[in-house]
């Protein structure tokens, strides 16, 4: 993601940004539209890895306009990309055009899949400007299929006044929720970002800790 500093402060949040607005011109950075075929290999190669080896079911939170979905799908998975702007949505219908693949205008924090279950929650750039992230990543986790995996990529952005999330607190945030939790620094790999960046980057992989029933439980009593 790049943002200036000027365009991402303390009062300035992702939840204020207008992203109907945004839509249009999102893919132009190099890792929004992963138009460059360099860093389009280097975040497939990523995401190869991150996500289950087998052909699975992957939810794809804040979709934007679907570029990290159309990889999955790319890899096999079927995939299901929520965003609560109708203009991403329409962009991300559009990419995938013809795959298996379903969209939904829809809040991230309470994505409305039903009953659906999902082998991969894949969240890009998106947890950090949501309120309540622990409760947020409660509700996520009980998504899962037992032995699914939450996927998260975040950072902290800008340097006068960062914005984001340092993986240390994302990683204390899922301590009480998830098995196995896998942290991959993203920040040296200039080919994912379409050069170099001096910022925090990163991946976070943790693997289901808690069963649906249970994490229907802990977010019912509002922990
Ligand atoms: C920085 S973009 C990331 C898009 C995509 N994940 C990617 O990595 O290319 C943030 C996206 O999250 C969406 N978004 C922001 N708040 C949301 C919410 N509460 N529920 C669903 N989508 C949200 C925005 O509309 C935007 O498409």
């Amino acid at each position: 993601m790049a943002y200036d500093s000027d365009d991402v402060t303390s009062a300035n949040t992702g939840g204020d940004m207008d992203w109907d607005a945004r839509a249009a011109t999102f893919d132009e950075e190099p890792d929004h539209g992963l138009r460059d075929p360099g860093v389009r290999r280097a975040w497939a190669g990523r995401l190869r890895g991150w996500l289950p080896g087998r052909a699975g079911d992957v939810l794809d939170l804040g979709c934007g306009t679907g570029s990290l979905s159309l990889l999955a799908s790319e890899q096999g998975h079927r995939v299901t990309g929520v965003d609560l702007s109708p203009a991403m949505v329409a962009l991300a219908r559009r990419k995938l055009a013809g795959r298996d693949a379903l969209f939904l205008v829809g809040d991230a924090a309470q994505p409305p899949v039903g009953e659906q279950r999902f082998d991969a929650v894949l969240v890009r750039h998106v947890l950090w400007a949501l309120p309540e992230p622990g409760r947020v990543l409660r509700h996520w986790a009980g998504l899962l299929r037992p032995g699914g995996r939450l996927v998260l990529v975040e950072g902290v952005w800008g340097t006068t006044e960062p914005a984001g999330i340092p993986a240390e607190r994302l990683t204390g945030l899922l301590a009480p929720i998830a098995g196995q939790v896998r942290v991959e620094r993203l920040s040296d790999d200039p080919l994912l970002w379409g050069g170099e960046v001096t910022d925090e980057r990163y991946a976070v992989v943790a693997t289901s800790g808690v069963s649906d029933q249970e994490g229907g439980e802990v977010a019912a009593a509002g922990q």
